[in-house]
């Protein structure tokens, strides 16, 4: 095969070092299934970085330019993160031209609908599979493969940082604070896990999602966000009693009101597809019509993610040698309202410390009831104190705002001690 299409790479870290393995180890079936060979022309790196990649027979170099005005790079895979400069170099790259790959989640969440319009005006390709759930094909899917279908539900467990911990925190019974610095220790974890373990990085994969499967765009800022921060091992252990497993759900449901998309932890039903995920693992649950339920499971992050970034690579070369280009721009035709999160619908488990005297479930019931809010089962627990004792209830579905009344409402009763935690049902 004579013909070849040269890259450039922006960025040499854990995804960038494994675009350059897969390229060569897999280069004779990339050949075949791109119709052309496929080589990294340069590479953009710190100038302390430089001499590394020369030194194992690699190109590399610190000025971007050096890959802007290459006219032989047709294609550029960002892998630098963050979102000011990536950003820059990514627009740069189409308005000189070149298609672009990126796997970067807080670009593609905050701008994507200004990213697709400089593609669009440049006629060139903007993929970003390795986006959202690693080398999890999804994005794809949802455009091509499943374009078919009208899709309802989107729910993810797009954060490998928070199901590992939640999953270590059912298997040991440990507490929130040792599961994340065993994270930490592993590599799982950041030193700052905030985005983790907040939820802003599965609110942003959500966002995506959203925006690709509802046909509307969805930005980061929509979605409303809620951490495991305050996830305890009592919850854990209440879940598994009742028949649930606690996991950090990213959710988007096309409703009446508008797109509900938030990220909380929520009390998933075991038997549940998403329910036996576990560990850095990710998986994407849909449901939609004709297709019923599908779900996609797979490493999230690290290594296997240039899986993705080089597919879409592919998908773009095989493009340019049949002469069909910029086949998938934007694909929010829509506008759809967000659902504000108060109007949002769910059941909940309230976990209450309470004065252990008769009368107090029904003073319980009564007052969650005058916000509408009803009791679907509950259970009482262990003496905490000697006159007090736990309370867990689950309520049937009930909107958000009435919950929030309804942890008023209870806060004021004399004989709640304490609430410890209101979690989403599943
Ligand atoms: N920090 C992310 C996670 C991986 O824990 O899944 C990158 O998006």
């Amino acid at each position: 095969m004579d013909n070849v299409i040269k890259i450039g790479l922006l960025g040499a870290g854990t995804i960038g070092g494994s675009v350059i393995e897969v390229l060569k180890n897999n280069s004779d079936i990339i050949a075949e299934r791109a119709n052309t060979r496929i080589e990294i022309k340069n590479i953009l790196v710190l100038p302390r970085e430089i001499q590394k990649l020369h030194d194992a027979g690699l190109p590399a170099t610190d000025n971007y330019d050096d890959i802007l005005n290459d006219p032989e790079i047709k294609i550029v895979i960002e892998l630098i993160g963050g979102i000011k400069v990536a950003k820059d170099f990514i627009i740069k790259a189409m308005e000189h031209g070149k298609h672009v790959v990126t796997a970067n989640k807080d670009v593609v969440a905050q701008f994507g609908h200004e990213l697709f319009e400089v593609a669009d005006k440049n006629k060139v390709d903007f993929l970003f599979e390795a986006s959202v759930g690693g080398a999890i094909p999804i994005i794809m899917p949802l455009k091509r493969s499943l374009t078919a279908n009208k899709i309802t539900e989107i729910l993810g467990i797009v954060n490998g940082t928070t199901n590992y911990m939640l999953t270590k925190m059912s298997e040991l019974g440990a507490d929130y604070d040792t599961v994340l610095k065993e994270a930490q220790a592993k590599g799982y974890a950041e030193a700052n896990p905030a985005a983790d373990v907040e939820g802003k990085d599965a609110a942003r994969k959500i966002a995506i999602l959203a925006s690709i499967a509802f046909n509307s765009r969805v930005t980061f800022d929509d979605v409303s966000v809620e951490g495991i921060t305050k996830i305890t091992p009592e919850d854990i252990s209440y879940a598994a009693e009742l028949g649930y497993v606690v996991k950090l759900l990213a959710v988007g449901r096309d409703t009446d009101s508008g797109i509900d998309v938030r990220v909380n932890p929520v009390f998933l039903n075991k038997n549940h597809p998403l329910a036996s995920v576990n560990g850095v693992i990710n998986a994407i649950f849909l449901r939609g019509y004709p297709i019923d339920e599908a779900m996609f499971y797979g490493p999230g992050a690290g290594k296997p993610t240039a899986s993705a970034v080089v597919s879409d690579v592919i998908e773009i070369a095989r493009g340019l040698t049949r002469g069909a280009e910029s086949r998938f721009g934007c694909t929010c035709y829509h506008k759809h309202p967000i659902c504000p999160v108060e109007e949002t619908v769910s059941s909940y488990y309230i976990r209450l410390l309470v004065d252990d005297k008769p009368g107090v479930l029904g003073k319980i019931a009564t007052t969650i009831g005058e916000v509408n809010v009803s009791l679907k089962s509950v259970v009482q627990t262990k003496a905490e104190h000697e006159h007090q004792v736990e309370l867990v209830v689950i309520t049937h579905e009930v909107k958000h705002k009435n919950i929030l009344e309804a942890q008023n409402a209870l806060q004021n009763l004399s004989v709640v001690d304490k609430i410890y935690n209101i979690i989403r049902v599943e």
